[in-house]
């Protein structure tokens, strides 16, 4: 029995016990970072003759065998290694002896593991950053690529007015925008240096923290050792970060969804991201955009999990804070399929213009009607009441806005004229709205220079 307490314990742990303490099932995966940041602690240690250079060439030469161990897959871990962190200590001992017993001084598994995951989360957010950037170069790929095509625009799930296609794909390239933007804040919080801490107040050696920071590339040394022990706001912030940009995820797959169903057919998801039914030969179902928006319900359970854990925490560590681990390991392997299955899935759309120009109906062409009245003097409620008759007359014919004659239209007002019928266009409506933003050619380029340069 080799646990790192257990000097002061006559009877073994209850089996059951030791099981349920464990984290070395799930935390394995902090092995790189554990190595990293050990590599610096035995140099710190070395620095203010804690360890000699013999000693400090052994564990460090040491921590590079356990490194090439773990990335060749050869690291065996023990029934006994209860967390990653033991593990390693163990396996150094094996390697280079007694002088492994030397590494932890003044250290603690508090400050050594949030030091581990922010050295681990750092380089996540790097990758789901670049997987992100991915997905928007998608989006604005296609969107680029199908700029004359215009579709029905949607409020309350009614037709509303035309838009381009592109500006409807484009809305989400902002919202991932935004979460690309938002990674850059909270890296920021990540980068804080927590070794040093100790277990709580503090290293009694003189450890050289801004050492020890530059060497592992934080940017900032905690100033308080009894909160950043016990901070998971790193994680309660990126998990929040993950919640939103799913739920962004979850609201283009629901789009997706309802577009390519046979009521609409706007679009139609590649077979690569399709699967059929076992029981309907004709089926294909677009169960990637499902799953995509099924799982927002778990990463938005891993945020709700975590600030469980830390609400009405007594001071400093606790071990309630080792549940921290999974939460945040389900998020980031959830994001890094849904990221990527999201870009294949834009990349491999298939569009059917034919079915958005069918559903361009002409009551989409009411607010143009009010606009045309508004440009000749009336105001802007006077001319929706008036429109609102027209559309009351074609209603009552059976006929689109388009269908009517000018007489019908003259009999609400006189203002109505024999240019009307060009006025009433969808590729006109389209291009009267310039405004920075709108759904015009022109705004549409604009929109797309910019992303472009955001995507650098
Ligand atoms: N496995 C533990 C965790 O993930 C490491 C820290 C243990 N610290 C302690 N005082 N028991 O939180």
């Amino acid at each position: 029995m080799t646990t790192l307490w257990g000097g002061r314990f006559a009877d073994r742990p209850d089996d059951l016990m030791r099981r349920f303490g464990d984290s070395i099932g799930f935390d394995i995966r902090l092995w790189d970072a554990d190595v990293t940041a050990s590599m610096a602690y035995a140099k710190a240690l070395a620095r203010v003759g804690i360890i000699d250079e013999d000693e400090r060439y052994a564990l460090l030469e040491g921590l590079a065998r356990v490194r090439t161990e773990f990335a060749d897959g050869e690291f065996l871990a023990q029934p006994d290694d209860e967390d990653i962190h033991t593990a390693i200590e163990r396996r150094l001992g094996e390697l280079v002896g007694r002088v492994a017993g030397k590494l932890h001084t003044g250290r603690s598994r508090n400050d050594q593991v949030t030091t581990d995951t922010r050295l681990y989360l750092r380089e996540q957010i790097a990758r789901l950053r670049q997987q992100l950037a991915q997905l928007q170069r998608a989006i604005v790929d296609r969107a680029q690529a199908h700029i004359d095509l215009l579709m029905p625009g949607y409020t309350h799930l009614q037709p509303a007015q035309p838009v381009r296609f592109s500006h409807w794909l484009l809305s989400f390239f902002w919202m991932l925008q935004r979460d690309r933007d938002r990674l850059e804040g909270l890296t920021r919080r990540v980068n804080v240096l927590p070794l040093g801490a100790g277990a709580l107040s503090g290293n009694p050696f003189g450890i050289d923290q801004a050492y020890l920071a530059r060497e592992l590339g934080f940017e900032a040394v905690a100033l308080n050792s009894m909160d950043i022990v016990s901070d998971r706001d790193y994680l309660v912030e990126f998990l929040s970060w993950a919640s939103l940009t799913q739920i962004h995820l979850s609201r283009l797959a629901g789009d997706l969804i309802l577009y390519s169903s046979r009521e609409f057919g706007f679009m139609e998801i590649a077979d690569a991201y399709a699967t059929g039914s076992s029981l309907m030969p004709q089926k294909k179902n677009a169960d990637s955009l499902e799953l995509i928006r099924g799982k927002t319900g778990r990463v938005v359970g891993d945020l709700v999990s975590i600030l469980m854990v830390l609400k009405g925490l007594p001071t400093t560590y606790n071990k309630d804070l080792q549940e921290d681990k999974e939460a945040l390991f389900d998020t980031i392997d959830t994001l890094t399929m849904t990221l990527p299955i999201s870009s294949g899935i834009i990349e491999t759309l298939v569009v059917h213009p034919e079915r958005m120009q069918a559903a361009l109906t002409d009551e989409m062409l009411a607010t143009e009607l009010a606009d045309y009245l508004v440009r000749k003097g009336v105001p802007f409620r006077e001319a929706h009441h008036m429109v609102g008759q027209v559309v009351q007359k074609a209603l009552a014919q059976g006929a689109g806005l388009r269908d009517l004659l000018l007489s019908d239209y003259q009999e609400v007002s006189r203002l109505f004229d024999r240019d009307l019928m060009r006025w009433l266009n969808f590729e006109q409506a389209v291009e009267r709205r310039d405004s920075v933003g709108g759904t015009a050619r022109a705004s549409l380029e604009t929109q797309l220079a910019v992303a472009e340069r955001l995507l650098g």
